[in-house]
């Protein structure tokens, strides 16, 4: 395993390779967890070489204290990476991603970016897509690997490499879970002992929000899981919202053949956590 933290070297290694080898590319921000292995399992799998970004990326925090106190665990993520057959890892620094000028670019993302967390967390999409699109011109990947855990980034990016015309595929990756159900996050660790045990009550109640969507309309099911919210000791509800699976905008009433999705957001104190699930 190879790292590199300038353009130019991994620029360079990248062009060394044969034109017919697929790169696999997972971009993350480190402080690794399964959930971030799992989906670079599955790129060793599928691709001939692959590179994981480690990148806290600045233009997509809302709250500076979150980019601040973003945990740092590079020696356990490279080690990590190692054990699972990684080619190359990409650690740059401020400076060689935004050469002084830390902005976003302004996308426009087809109204994708106004659903859910784009109300929640103002100019996060826009960090996203800077990111993503510039990390994507350095890379050149073939296959580039994305968690359903952020389900609604996944369609960002896939908007992203439409409007864009960018030559990657975009493989939305299963969530993956504690034993319990809770979706694993870099944020789960900073959870107190109290909370790491509540938490699992968001799948938990994301499983029978879809087993009530089989018989009751998305009004009914929104009442019952903000109903289920409004007396937890120490989970507080953003949002909870039903939307279809391509527009993101909520539903209306249930069109055949449309994919819904149920979405999530909830803070324990000042940590927030979000899932989703397939209905
Ligand atoms: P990060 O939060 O580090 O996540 C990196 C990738 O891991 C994302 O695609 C995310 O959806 C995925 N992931 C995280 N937890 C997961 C879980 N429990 N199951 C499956 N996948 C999971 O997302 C980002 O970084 C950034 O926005 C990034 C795309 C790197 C751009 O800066």
């Amino acid at each position: 395993m190879i790292v590199y933290s300038e353009i130019a070297s991994i620029k360079k290694r990248i062009k060394s390779f044969n034109k017919g080898l697929t790169i696999g590319f997972v971009p993350t921000m480190g402080a690794l967890h399964k959930g971030h292995l799992s989906l670079i399992k599955q790129a060793v799998l599928e691709n001939d070489v692959v590179v994981v970004s480690i990148f806290v990326n600045p233009t997509q925090f809302d709250k500076k204290e979150d980019l601040v106190n973003y945990p740092n665990t590079l020696e356990n993520d490279l080690s990590l990476l190692k054990s699972i057959n990684c080619d190359i890892v990409f650690t740059p620094n401020q400076n060689e991603i935004y050469d002084e000028n830390i902005k976003s670019e302004n996308f426009d993302f087809d109204g994708l970016e106004f659903q859910m967390e784009g109300k929640f967390r103002k100019g996060h999409f826009n960090g996203v897509g800077t990111i993503v699109k510039r990390l994507f011109e350095i890379v050149t990947p073939t296959n580039a690997y994305f968690g359903e855990k952020d389900f609604q980034q996944v369609q960002i990016i896939n908007k992203l490499v439409e409007k864009h015309k960018l030559p990657v595929n975009i493989i939305g990756c299963e969530i993956y879970r504690e034993p319990d159900g809770l979706a694993m996050s870099s944020r789960n660790v900073r959870l107190t002992k109290k909370q790491r045990l509540a938490a699992p009550f968001i799948h938990k109640t994301l499983l029978a929000a879809k087993e009530l969507f089989g018989t009751k309309n998305a009004a009914i099911v929104i009442d019952w899981v903000e109903n289920e919210f409004k007396n937890h000791p120490l989970l507080k509800l953003e949002y909870f919202e039903i939307a279809d699976e391509k527009t993101l905008k909520p539903i209306k009433k249930v069109i055949s053949g449309q994919k819904y999705r149920a979405f999530i957001a909830i803070f324990a104190d000042e940590i927030r956590l979000i899932d989703n699930i397939s209905l």
